[in-house]
């Protein structure tokens, strides 16, 4: 058994949880729409089209804010073509993933579904194939309550409400050759910075997020941030990162230990931001959103031989990783790192919601799955909300492939004043040995211990499907506690340790 200490301080204050940083990604792209949250003749559907049962996963997993409609999709997109009769909506050709859109759902109908789930939604504009204008119309259309052209079309497609969309992406991963419309730091600066001027002159209410880089690994990281931010820093509120996880070598251990890069990156990004605020004499800091994140890696190879081979034809599969209990662990270490940074962090959407990419599966006419990832999710978004906390983490060690120095615990804890309650969210990375942590709660007197939830499995590559929706599910744990400060933790287990004041 390997040892650890836990030094939690209610003073130890990182900053407070943006409720945003559970948000998530809904995009035109394989089955997420369509066969997803919209399937008008499955038998659970509504009179609009949406899955009932789909949206009760979604609910259950309290996300604020969703973006869409892409990704790349939203690069040769226009939104003109998803709104009024449906019947009249034009048939395109979407070059992002090779597939036919017909445009059955569009801004209005994402807002309906959006309210259907408690969410609200967070929309990106095309700076792709287009500019200022088309983002200015949409901005138009959406919000403004009306008296205009395109606010009353709105409501002439009967939207009465403007759909008050606070958060708008200056287009999608500009940095990516495979993006259409891909652009310089330069080129995408000067638009993005023109763009994003005059749409705060329309609404000024509204916070913009300036593309960062797609991932670590792209030749222009970080110097696309800084160059980029040293044309929008005084138009926008935030930048983005992007970052998808693989275990494609099956490496398990390495694999546990990408939350490391996360962490690295997040820091660089805060770097080059405040580099461009000290260049400016700024008094204004730059938020991050962290817009794009999951593992990504099992549909790889079948994704690739489809888009070569496959005819034009809407709603492919396309993107569907079964996820393993392994995925869900370096979700939960993905989850702990961004609370670490909850000052600096104040978005994140996991990409995507449903099908794609996605913690919710769907048989088309069937039923619904609840992913292994769902779970670290819906924990962190269930009891993660408050004050992020630093724990002082004393904890062996380990090298692997690609990272070194890699704690085995994993831990952040947030304090949640209102409901006088403290979580502690815990990875134990080890895959063979338990983990005795001696907890030190500073401050919190009278905070008794109430539950341990536990994600375990004794096999890393269990999978939840529709058939077998339960193979990996959370359990709460009576055993794990003792004396009330030395806790258990099972080996490759994702741990939900809460304390309430008595
Ligand atoms: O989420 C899938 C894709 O990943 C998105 O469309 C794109 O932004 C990213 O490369």
């Amino acid at each position: 058994m390997k040892e650890a200490r836990v030094t939690l301080e209610r003073a130890f204050q990182i900053g407070d949880v943006d409720a945003r940083m559970y948000g998530s990604f809904v995009e035109h792209l394989g089955r997420c729409v369509y066969e997803g949250l919209y399937e008008p003749n499955h038998p659970a559907a509504d009179a609009s089209g949406f899955r009932r049962d789909v949206a009760d996963l979604v609910k259950e997993l309290n996300i604020p804010i969703i973006r869409y409609p892409g990704g790349n999709f939203v690069s040769g997109y226009r939104w003109e073509d998803g709104v009024g009769p449906v019947e009249s909506r034009p048939k395109r050709l979407d070059l992002a993933w090779r597939t036919l859109e017909d445009n059955a759902v569009g801004v209005n109908e994402f807002a309906s579904w959006c309210k259907m789930v408690d969410s609200e939604m967070m929309l990106a504009v095309n700076l792709g194939t287009r500019g200022v204008e088309a983002a200015l119309d949409l901005l138009e259309y959406c919000n403004h309550p009306g008296g205009s052209y395109l606010s009353d079309l709105r409501i002439k497609h009967g939207a009465k409400d403007p759909h008050n969309v606070k958060v708008w992406c200056l287009g999608n991963e500009m940095d990516g050759p495979w993006q259409t419309g891909h652009k310089t730091p330069e080129e995408y600066g000067r638009l993005a910075v023109e763009t994003a001027r005059a749409m705060k002159a329309l609404d000024p209410s509204i916070q913009l997020v300036s593309c960062g880089s797609s991932n670590t690994k792209m030749p222009t990281f970080p110097v696309w941030e800084m160059e980029t931010l040293s044309h929008t820093y005084d138009a926008v509120d935030f930048v983005s990162l992007h970052q998808y996880f693989s275990n494609a070598d099956g490496d398990t251990a390495n694999f546990l230990a990408c939350s490391l890069e996360t962490d690295r990156f997040i820091k660089t990004v805060i770097a080059a931001c405040d580099y461009v605020k000290a260049v400016k004499r700024s008094k204004k800091d730059i938020m991050l959103s962290f817009d794009e994140w999951n593992v990504w890696y099992h549909s790889l190879t079948k994704d690739a031989d489809e888009m070569r081979d496959r005819p034009w034809q809407k709603a492919p599969h396309l993107l569907e990783d079964v996820y393993t209990f392994e995925d869900a662990l370096v979700a939960g270490c993905v989850l702990i790192t961004f609370l670490k940074h909850a000052d600096r962090l104040k978005m994140a959407c996991l990409a995507q919601l449903i099908n794609v990419i996605a913690p919710i599966m769907t048989e088309k006419g069937g039923g619904a799955c609840r992913q292994t990832i769902f779970y670290p999710f819906l924990h962190a978004s269930r009891y993660g909300r408050g004050t992020a906390l630093l724990p002082v983490v004393m904890s062996p060690k380990y090298d692997s492939k690609e990272y070194t120095d890699v704690p085995y615990l994993e831990a952040v804890a947030v304090n949640n004043e209102e409901e006088n309650e403290l979580t502690l969210f815990a990875v134990n990375r080890d895959l063979t040995e338990d983990m005795l942590v001696t907890l030190d709660l500073k401050g919190f007197d009278g905070y008794r211990f109430a539950e341990h939830i536990v994600l375990e499995n004794p096999d890393l590559k269990a999978v939840n499907t529709v058939n077998a929706p339960d193979a990996v599910r959370p359990a709460t744990r009576n055993d794990s506690m003792q004396d009330s400060n030395m806790l258990n933790l099972r080996p490759a287990s994702w741990n939900v340790v809460r304390f309430q004041k008595a």
